[in-house]
């Protein structure tokens, strides 16, 4: 990666998992609004067809960053070297992770905890990371995906909705403790959406699943905006919502089994 321009804007946006789905379109919403960009995945040649898409139609700055966030060693040096060029990351959408669907002793240890490090270790290093920055320099904004899914356990998807449940509580935390030093963290909590992940988490489409389906720019906008009013958590769109009114509503029992069934037809 070469960087042969000034580094001058204050508000860069650091984005994880920006080479496809929800990542890729939170790079073009904020590229859209004027921000600098640093991209963040492991597949770089995405990355960098996304960038130069960027950086034409809307003149920003785009520094892309191939890294696995799996090992968390990596997560440091990304860290370390965003710090030596100057970067300072204004606004953190730690957007990275992927789902497993299936019975939970049928899936391999391996792929089970190599979910978990993605979606609950390393998103914990990036936002420990970066929200002592913040903290340090008394601004930012940090955006978490979470998902739908953390609102309750579900059937085949016992890991993933657990990892879930984690991001949303630590998001929920972080928003109070982090107030004071004047850095915002919000939770984004999507339902099922047209991106990369029913394929990566070989999820079936059951026909309830494509009804709610949603597009990842919505979902996005929503996530920017309720980050921008500095609110703790939010749901994208109506039926999405009324699911999670459903899990306050009505028994435990009675809107887990309902989850499990859409998720699993
Ligand atoms: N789509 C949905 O239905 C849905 C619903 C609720 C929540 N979510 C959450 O939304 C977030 C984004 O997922 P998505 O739906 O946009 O799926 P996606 O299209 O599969 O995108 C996942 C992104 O994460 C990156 N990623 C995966 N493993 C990585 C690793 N080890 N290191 C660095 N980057 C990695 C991928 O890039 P590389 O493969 O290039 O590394 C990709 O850019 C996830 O946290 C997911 O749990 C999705």
């Amino acid at each position: 990666m070469t960087l042969d321009m000034t580094l001058t804007d204050t508000s860069w946006v650091l984005i994880t998992g920006a080479s496809s789905g929800f990542g890729e379109e939170f790079a073009r919403q904020y590229a859209a609004q004027g921000h600098s960009l640093v991209l963040v995945a492991r597949r770089l040649d995405r990355l960098q067809a996304l960038a130069e898409t960027l950086r034409q139609q809307h003149s920003i700055e785009v520094v892309t960053q191939q890294v696995d966030l799996s090992d968390i060693a990596a997560v440091t040096r990304l860290h370390q070297r965003l710090h030596e060029m100057g970067i300072e990351i204004s606004t953190l959408i730690n957007n990275a992770g992927h789902g497993l669907q299936g019975p939970f002793v049928d899936s391999t240890l391996d792929s089970t905890l190599a979910m978990l490090q993605l979606d609950v270790t390393s998103l914990t290093a990036v936002t420990h990371l970066f929200a002592q920055d913040m903290r340090t320099r008394g601004h930012g904004k940090i955006l978490l995906v979470a998902s739908l899914l953390a609102y309750q356990g579900v059937e085949n998807f016992a890991v993933y909705a657990a990892a879930k449940a984690y991001v949303l509580r630590l998001g929920e935390a972080l928003h109070r403790e982090l107030k004071r030093d004047g850095v915002t963290v919000t939770t984004l909590c999507p339902g099922i959406s047209e991106t990369g992940f029913a394929t990566a988490a070989q999820q079936k489409v059951t026909p309830v699943l494509k009804q709610l389906m949603m597009q990842p720019a919505p979902v996005v906008r929503t996530g920017i905006r309720a980050l921008q009013a500095g609110r703790i958590s939010v749901v994208p769109g109506w039926a999405n919502k009324a699911l999670v009114i459903l899990t306050w509503a009505t028994p435990r029992w009675l809107h887990q089994a309902f989850l499990s069934r859409a998720m699993n037809g």
